[in-house]
C-alpha cells in the first residue's frame, strides 16, 4: 500500500510518497481502507521535532515511528478474532494515538476502542476532519475550563481547526461566545454560531474592558497578565497552543489556578461519542478549508504550518467517485 514516510526530521521535505506493507489487524484490531485523514499541528510538531522535547518520545535523533496522521475515517476490511463493536463494511471514524500515527497512508490497524461509526451525514473528509482538533476542544472547555451553561467564553483563534470546533462546541453547552479572528474570517466565525466576533487586527480583546468567565486559547500568543486582568474572579484559561517557547513556559509555570495549559488531548471512545451526538445533531458542523489528495501531504502540512488555515485541512485518500 501507499504511505507518507518520513525517516528524518525536518520540513515537509522530509515527507515520501513509498510503498509499505499492508498492515495485519491484532486480535483487538481493526483493518480500516483510509478514505480520508487531516493534517494537525501534531504532525508537523512531530516532522520537524520542535519543540526539541519532542525528540524524547520520538527519537532523539531520527523518528521511532517514521509514520504521521492522527484522523482517521474509512470503511473496515477486516477484524482481528476479538473485535466485538466492528464488522466488515463499516463506515468508521477516530483517531490513531501520538505515538501510533500513520493515517496518510491507504490502510490503518487501530484499537476498536479508537473507532466510532461514521455519522450518516458526513463525508469521509467531514468526519476525517473531526476527531483530534474536536477532542481539544472538548477536553480544553471541559475538563481544564470547567465550561457551564450560561458563562461567558472567548475563543482565541476562533477560525483555525481547533477554535472552529471550539466555538461551535462552547455553543453547544449553552454559553455566550466571543471568536477573536482576523477579518476575512469573521463571516465564517459568525456563521458557526459566535454570538460576537473581535478582529484581532483592528483591536485588542485583553484592552476593551470585558470580561469573560472561560477563555479558550488555540492560539498562544498573549501573556499570562492579559489573561488574568479579563478572566472573571472565578474565570479560567484553558491554553491549548503556544507560538514561542517564554509562552509555553509562562503558560505552565506563571498561571497559577486559573490560566495554564491544557493537557495534550486524547482519543477516548466516550468522548468520540459525544462529538458523534454532536456532529448527527447538526449542532457541530466541520469547517473544511480545503482537501489534498495522500500524494501531497508535504503541501498540505506547509500550508498548515503558515498557521492561517481557515477550519481543517483534509486528505483525501480514496476520491469519492472510487470505493
Ligand atoms: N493541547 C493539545 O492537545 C493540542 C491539540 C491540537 C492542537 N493544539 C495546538 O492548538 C493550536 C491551534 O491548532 P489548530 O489546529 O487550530 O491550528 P490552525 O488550524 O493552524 O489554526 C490557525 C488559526 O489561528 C488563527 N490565528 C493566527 N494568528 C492569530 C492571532 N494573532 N489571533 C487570533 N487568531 C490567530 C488563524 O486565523 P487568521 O488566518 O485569521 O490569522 C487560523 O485560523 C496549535 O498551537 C496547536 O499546536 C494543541
Amino acid at each position: 500500500m501507499k504511505a507518507i514516510v518520513y525517516t528524518e526530521y525536518g520540513s515537509s521535505d522530509v515527507l515520501h510518497l513509498r510503498e509499505v506493507v499492508k498492515p495485519t489487524p491484532k486480535e483487538d484490531e481493526v483493518l480500516v481502507k483510509i478514505h480520508a485523514s487531516s493534517a494537525n499541528a501534531a504532525d508537523w510538531h512531530l516532522m520537524r521535532a520542535e519543540p526539541f522535547l519532542a525528540r524524547l518520545s520520538n527519537g532523539l535523533l531520527k523518528p521511532k515511528n517514521p509514520r504521521l496522521g492522527a484522523d482517521v475515517a474509512g470503511r473496515v476490511e477486516t477484524v482481528g478474532r476479538n473485535v466485538t463493536q466492528f464488522q466488515a463494511g463499516d463506515e468508521v471514524f477516530g483517531e490513531l494515538p501520538l505515538n501510533e500515527l500513520g493515517s496518510f497512508a491507504e490502510y490503518v490497524c487501530a484499537h476498536e476502542e479508537a473507532l466510532a461509526l461514521k455519522p450518516a451525514r458526513l463525508t469521509f473528509e467531514q468526519a476525517a476532519a473531526v476527531p483530534l482538533a474536536a477532542f481539544t476542544a472538548l477536553q480544553g472547555l471541559r475538563d481544564k475550563g470547567q465550561i457551564r451553561q450560561g458563562q461567558k467564553v472567548l475563543i482565541n483563534g476562533a477560525s483555525g481547526g481547533v477554535g472552529t470546533f471550539a466555538v461551535q462546541i462552547a455553543k453547544s453547552f449553552g454559553t455566550e461566545v466571543t471568536g477573536v479572528c482576523s477579518t476575512r474570517n469573521l463571516e465564517m466565525v459568525r456563521s458557526i454560531g459566535a454570538d460576537h466576533v473581535i478582529d484581532y487586527t483592528q483591536e485588542d480583546f485583553t484592552q476593551n474592558g470585558q470580561r469573560y468567565d472561560l477563555i479558550f486559547d488555540a492560539v498562544g500568543n498573549r501573556s499570562v497578565s492579559e489573561y488574568q486582568r479579563i478572566l472573571s474572579p472565578n474565570g479560567i484559561c484553558a491554553v491549548a497552543g503556544f507560538t514561542s517557547l517564554s509562552r509555553l513556559f509562562q503558560f505552565m509555570f506563571l498561571g497559577g489556578k486559573k490560566v495554564g495549559l491544557m493537557e495534550t488531548a486524547k482519543g477516548n471512545k466516550k468522548d468520540l461519542l459525544f462529538l458523534k451526538e454532536l456532529l448527527e445533531t447538526g449542532k457541530v458542523v466541520p469547517v473544511i478549508d480545503r482537501a489534498y489528495p495522500l500524494s501531497e501531504v508535504p503541501e498540505a502540512i506547509r500550508y498548515l504550518e503558515k498557521g492561517h488555515a481557515q477550519g481543517k485541512v483534509v486528505i483525501t485518500v480514496v476520491q469519492n467517485n472510487e470505493t
